[in-house]
């Protein structure tokens, strides 16, 4: 059987936490899509890990780690952390795999996704400038070079060749300098991985799952990002959401069984692009500054704002979700006063339904006011200790969304967990 957790709002909900809590329960965990565009944070006793490519069940003694075939991969990124968790111990050559399948980012998709963000000045995406698009676009252009390739000796044939391609798209941009020195770094990560157990990641999940061995896949990003029903085109280049997981590991949707969608007790989005309840104000500030809301990968401050039951619903319909993690709820341990999006005023009529798009729209959040709690709840271990007004808010949550709120993350420790 196969279990997903996946962001349902703009990413960096806490799902690296959640998946390391979650992993002790699980055989092999898997990444399905996105790459080093994700930063999912760990904590490892004090010491804080952000990981990009590995998945994040990597500190886990004996548990299998999966690069799936809808991650596109940047091996100089994926060799530094390797580098970085083996500081903790870790042998990561005995229990990390690569599927053949996985598209490579090449050096010239960082220097295009460069190239595409300035072209479009005001209105850029706010990529985090990995390569992630254009990785993505050769990959459905059929273009893309792919891990098991790295093994053919017509490798440096085939690189050239898409090499020569992504210079003619450069035209007048020119990083020659930066593709150059991201290409020594690139040809020795290439030889790095050749080191690594690069597998046929269908059967070899398929075999695991055959025998009884329980999988977790691990979602990067959001489904608010996802490519299709996300805030298009402000979003990501692949499917965030659960559907991402049968083609992102080449897993049968009948085998998936519990979809545990991550949503923070708020709300935040880094990069541009819609959203509704953003936070202008020192409220925002205050989430910003008490949640340390700087991104994992790019560290720009992300854009805060309440909890938007719209979007949740919305990523509940699309994925399926079965149960919800809260995290990050200690951050509004202080507040006066919590406000949850119910309704979008859109042209001034009320709809609950995420419209086709937001920007170059009318369109208002409708707020239902809560009482803030007024007290610290990060010591908290069990559901008993729950302050009433936490009580109430969660349970207009779980109204709305008709899905249980099972567990809430109180603080980024790897037991803060508690089950509700
Ligand atoms: P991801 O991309 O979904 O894995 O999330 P990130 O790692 O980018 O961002 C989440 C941040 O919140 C990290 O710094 C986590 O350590 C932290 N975090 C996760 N859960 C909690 C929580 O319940 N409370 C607090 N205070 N921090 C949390
Ligand atoms: P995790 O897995 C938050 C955002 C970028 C940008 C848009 C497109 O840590 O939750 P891309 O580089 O993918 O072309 O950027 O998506 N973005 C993320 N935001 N968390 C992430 O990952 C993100 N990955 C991409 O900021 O707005
Ligand atoms: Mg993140």
């Amino acid at each position: 059987m196969v279990d997903v957790i996946l962001g349902l709002q703009w990413g960096d909900e806490g799902k690296g936490k959640i998946v390391d809590y979650f992993a002790k329960n699980y055989d092999v965990i898997a990444r399905f899509q996105g790459g080093p565009n994700a930063g999912h944070t760990l904590y490892i006793g004090d010491k804080k890990v952000v990981l990009h490519q590995i998945p994040s069940g990597i500190f886990h003694q004996d548990k299998i780690n999966l690069i799936g075939n809808g991650v596109v991969l940047d091996v100089v990124t994926f060799k530094k952390e390797c580098e970085a968790v083996s500081a903790f111990g870790v042998d990561y050559k005995k229990n990390l795999f690569i599927s053949e399948r996985t598209h490579l980012i090449l050096p010239t998709h960082r220097a295009l996704d460069k190239a595409s963000e300035l072209s479009k000045g005001l209105d850029k995406i706010g990529s985090t400038l990995k390569g992630i698009g254009p990785a993505y676009m050769d990959k459905t252009g059929r273009n893309g070079l792919r891990v098991g390739d790295i093994l053919h000796p017509d490798f440096m044939e085939m690189y050239n060749k898409l090499r020569s391609k992504h210079y003619q798209l450069l035209g007048n941009f020119d990083f020659q300098e930066e593709i150059t020195e991201w290409e020594n770094a690139f040809f020795e990560a290439i030889e790095f991985i050749k080191g690594f157990k690069i597998v046929n990641g269908e059967y070899f999940i398929n075999e695991k799952i055959n025998k009884g061995m329980r999988v977790l896949a691990e979602g990067a990003q959001g489904s608010m990002l996802d490519v299709d029903f996300g805030t298009f085109p402000f979003v990501t280049s692949s499917n965030t959401i659960s559907a991402g997981v049968c083609s992102g590991l080449g897993i049968a949707p009948q085998k998936i069984k519990e979809i545990i969608g991550i949503t923070k007790a708020y709300c935040t989005r880094v990069g541009s692009g819609p959203f509704p309840t953003e936070l202008f104000d020192d409220k925002g500030e205050f989430l910003r500054k008490t949640g340390n809301e700087f991104g994992s990968t790019t560290g720009r401050p992300r854009r805060c704002g309440w909890i938007d039951l719209v979007a949740l619903n919305f990523a509940c319909m699309i994925n399926g979700v079965t149960q919800i993690v809260m995290t990050k709820a200690d951050i509004m341990d202080e507040l006066e006063t919590l406000e949850v999006c119910k309704g979008y005023l859109v042209n001034g009529v009320e709809s609950m339904q995420v419209p086709f798009q937001m920007h170059n729209l009318d369109l208002k959040p409708v707020y239902q006011s809560f009482k803030g709690w007024k007290k610290n709840i990060s010591a908290l271990k069990d559901i008993s200790e729950m302050p009433e007004e936490m009580k109430t808010y969660i349970s207009f949550i779980n109204a709305y969304l008709n899905v249980e709120v099972k567990y809430i993350s109180n603080g980024p420790g790897r037991d803060q967990l508690i089950v509700a």
